[in-house]
């Protein structure tokens, strides 16, 4: 099941992802939403890897690591999964310049995957936490200002509504 985070920090935080989310085509709105949730997660993440939260805490931090384990597996697994299976190739195909930018998000999602299972390791916990935030934040802001908007623009209408139906069978 799909977790929506409860204690989100203020909406100013995210406010460009919210903005462009506003304009969004429908199809991407799901992910969207969950680049939205990433978001106020990473900052968390930086923060705490910064001591900014929780300073002198290490519970709070290891409870924080789960948290961040947890969203993995129910939000961001699906939502590399869809963005690898539909979104990625579908841009591809009709923006044929997109190469080296999907192959930069590529290589970022085994960066984030590795690094969460990184979060296994209580070794250094704090840096990890920090490079995993940092990593998400530039990741989700990189598809919402430059990916999506390839994407609205190349994709025809009939293969984007096809795509945003997949999205949402993977996503569930
Ligand atoms: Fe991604
Ligand atoms: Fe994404």
């Amino acid at each position: 099941m799909r977790s929506a985070l409860s204690a989100l920090p203020s909406a100013l935080i995210c406010g460009q992802v919210l903005e462009s989310m506003a304009k969004r085509h429908a199809s991407l709105i799901l992910l969207s939403q969950d680049h939205h949730h990433a978001l106020a997660l990473a900052i968390r993440c930086r923060k705490q890897g910064l001591g900014q939260l929780n300073p002198g805490n290490p519970k709070a931090m290891k409870g924080l690591a789960e948290e961040v384990k947890k969203f993995f597996q129910q939000n961001l697994k699906p939502h590399f999964e869809a963005e690898e299976k539909v979104l990625f190739p579908l841009i591809h195909l009709h923006s044929s310049d997109t190469e080296t930018l999907i192959s930069a998000l590529l290589s970022e999602h085994d960066r984030i995957r590795k690094t969460v299972t990184a979060l296994e390791n209580e070794f250094e916990l704090s840096k990890t936490l920090f490079d995993l935030g940092d990593l998400l934040d530039r990741h989700i802001r990189q598809e919402e200002r430059t990916l999506f908007p390839i994407f609205e623009q190349a994709v025809p209408p009939l293969a984007a509504e096809q795509a945003g139906r997949e999205i949402k069978g993977i996503l569930g």
